[in-house]
């Protein structure tokens, strides 16, 4: 039941295969220096846990996030929950750093460990535990199976995802997942987070670093899903490729001697031997045809990625 129909690879050959080359100069380049490394952590940290609970509804900023995280500043104006919430999560994270290694195995018990995480001293009578209830997800076009059937469904996926008898790639693994976890929906409360959070378990058992889904996509993420749901993973691999490839940028452009000039493509298509304009390009962006990513509402692309475009079309 939990077959996939990979219909979306013919869309996304090049992109998994641009991602991988990513992987293998990213863990070429490893041990990156303490300081990088440290660096980039603090930011993720707080990148990911704004925008995972922003997508929940919290409204703490990413500046007030990182108040919270880093100074241990109160927000004025902010409830308790949604502090709690902050630093829930900042603990989540340093757990799965924790957990994460090469021959790593996914499991319930640190599912629902990280789950305990995320809902400690917020909602404790759900915290850790699979639901005993029904639920619903407003704006789904499904509802989640019954409650006797979580457990499982749950061991079910754990497996597929451990065997993976369709020979998925990293990015596929996880993004399955997500979708199969949230389907079946096994907690009250805290599903997105906690899926948002094991998913780059089974990306960072292979080296890649955590994608975050960007609270500005909440509507395409949504929509994804419900695409997902009818058995259609075009969007979503998409949407996951994009995230993944962000991390990647990031990463790549710091490791020392990095030559890699990510701009805005507003400014990218200033230049003269750019044949195309900022509409194209764009959208060349978010199909993933060219090397790029996403920051704010922004894309950033690099004039080496829309010159190999030109170069390569029609192969
Ligand atoms: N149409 C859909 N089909 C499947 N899953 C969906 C759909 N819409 C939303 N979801 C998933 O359900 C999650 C919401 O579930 P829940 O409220 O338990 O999680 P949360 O962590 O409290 O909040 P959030 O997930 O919004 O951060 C969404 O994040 C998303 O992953
Ligand atoms: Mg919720």
């Amino acid at each position: 039941m939990w077959d996939v129909d990979t219909k979306y690879r013919q869309d996304l050959e090049q992109t998994f295969a641009r991602l991988l080359d990513k992987l293998e100069v990213l863990n070429a380049a490893r041990p990156l220096p303490n300081i990088v490394l440290q660096n980039i952590k603090e930011a993720f940290l707080v990148e990911w846990t704004y925008n995972s609970n922003s997508i929940e509804g919290n409204t703490l900023s990413l500046r007030e996030t990182q108040l919270v995280l880093q100074e241990g500043i109160t927000v004025k104006g902010k409830s308790l929950r949604e502090h709690f919430e902050a630093k829930n999560h900042e603990f989540a994270i340093l757990k799965l750093y924790q957990l994460v290694k090469d021959d790593y195995v996914l499991n319930a018990k640190d599912i629902l460990d990280l789950h305990g995480l995320v809902l400690r001293s917020i909602e404790d009578e759900y915290a850790g535990r699979l639901r005993n209830g029904g639920v619903r997800i407003s704006g789904a076009n499904f509802v989640p199976p019954n409650a006797r059937k979580v457990s499982e469904y749950l061991d079910d996926l754990i497996d597929y995802i451990n065997t993976n008898p369709q020979g998925l790639n990293a990015i596929e693994l996880a993004t399955v997942f997500h979708h199969k976890f949230v389907w079946i929906h096994p907690f009250f409360d805290g599903n997105g987070r906690t899926v948002r959070l094991v998913m780059n378990l089974l990306l960072m058992r292979y080296g890649f670093p955590p994608a975050i889904i960007l609270a500005n996509d909440r509507a395409k993420y949504y929509a994804a899903l419900n695409q997902a749901n009818n058995g259609n993973y075009a969007k979503l691999m998409l949407l996951m490729c994009q995230a993944t490839e962000r991390s990647l940028n990031i990463y790549l452009s710091a490791i020392p001697g990095s030559d890699k000039d990510y701009q805005a493509i507003s400014s990218i298509v200033e230049e003269p031997e750019i044949p195309y304009g900022q509409e194209y390009v764009s959208l060349l962006a978010r199909q993933g045809k060219i090397d790029a990513h996403k920051e704010g509402r922004n894309w950033y692309t690099t004039k080496e990625a829309v010159l190999n475009y030109i170069q390569n079309k029609g192969k």
